[in-house]
């Protein structure tokens, strides 16, 4: 029988990018995301052979009731994030800063709480913080605080909930609906600013971060690492 793998941030970007990959690699797939026609259009594309939950990972409730009605699996990926986030420390609320928070690092950390009980014992579990973690440009301070604070727990989890394996990616700026907060006719310049300056010198695209995370998922010797798929981003003054 083929492993399986729940993907929570499934439904959009790097998640069902992910979801395609380890589709063709023969993987049996669970998608979820809050949003039901998201996971609706995702499902067209991935084929009859995935699964799509509804699941608002926020919500320790919904997180019970969501693994219970999954049942024993193998490996978790969690891709799930707030959108947005960009200030300085002068225009921030707190209002910002909790949503941040509460729409990443929060529910991340929930996720893998509440699939410990189905987690396969030596399964995988892999998260997704960003390249924020590792720059100082203004602006940042709730997207590198937030990312470094997942990046740092899958560091943490690695050790403390072996012989599960635990990692992380830590993409640099991807094309993907992230960016929809930015108003679509100054998207494209703005994926490419961000980009100018970087090594590779463009935007990533969410299959680059997918085959990352599969190579975080197939490696069963690799754990406790924070794989950057950032095209140089983080070296970048
Ligand atoms: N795109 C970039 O440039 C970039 C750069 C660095 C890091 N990253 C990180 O990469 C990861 C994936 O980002 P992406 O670009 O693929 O974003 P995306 O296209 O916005 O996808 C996010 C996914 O998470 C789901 N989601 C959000 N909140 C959820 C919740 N509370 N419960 C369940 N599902 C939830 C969304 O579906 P619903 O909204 O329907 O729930 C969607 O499926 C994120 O952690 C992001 O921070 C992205």
């Amino acid at each position: 029988m083929s492993e399986r793998v729940v993907i929570v941030g499934g439904t959009s970007g790097i998640g069902l990018a992910t979801a395609e990959l380890l589709r063709d690699r023969g993987y049996r797939v669970v998608v979820a995301g809050r949003n039901a026609e998201r996971l609706e259009a995702a499902l067209k594309v991935l084929g009859e052979e995935v699964e799509g939950r509804t699941l608002d990972a926020s919500d320790e409730g919904q997180l019970t009731a969501f693994f219970a009605g999954v049942g024993p699996f193998d490996h978790l990926v969690v891709t799930l994030t707030a959108r947005g986030g960009v200030t300085s420390l002068l225009d921030l609320t707190d209002a910002e800063l909790r949503r941040h928070s509460e729409g990443k690092l929060i529910p991340q950390l929930l996720t893998v709480k509440a699939a410990l009980g189905t987690l396969r014992a030596d399964g995988s579990v892999t998260l997704v913080g960003a390249v924020s973690s590792q720059l100082s440009a203004a602006g940042l301070v709730v997207l590198g605080s937030s990312n470094a604070g997942v990046e740092a727990a899958s560091r943490i989890l690695a050790a403390e909930l072996a012989p599960r394996r635990v990692n992380a990616v830590s993409p640099g700026v991807i094309d993907t609906p992230w960016w929809d907060w930015v108003p679509e006719e100054g998207r494209d310049g703005a994926l490419t600013g961000a980009c100018a300056g970087t090594p590779v010198g463009r935007p990533g695209r969410p299959e680059e971060v997918a085959h990352a995370i599969a190579f975080l998922v197939e490696n069963t010797y690799t754990t406790g690492i924070v794989l950057p798929v950032d095209g140089g981003a983080r070296l970048a003054s």
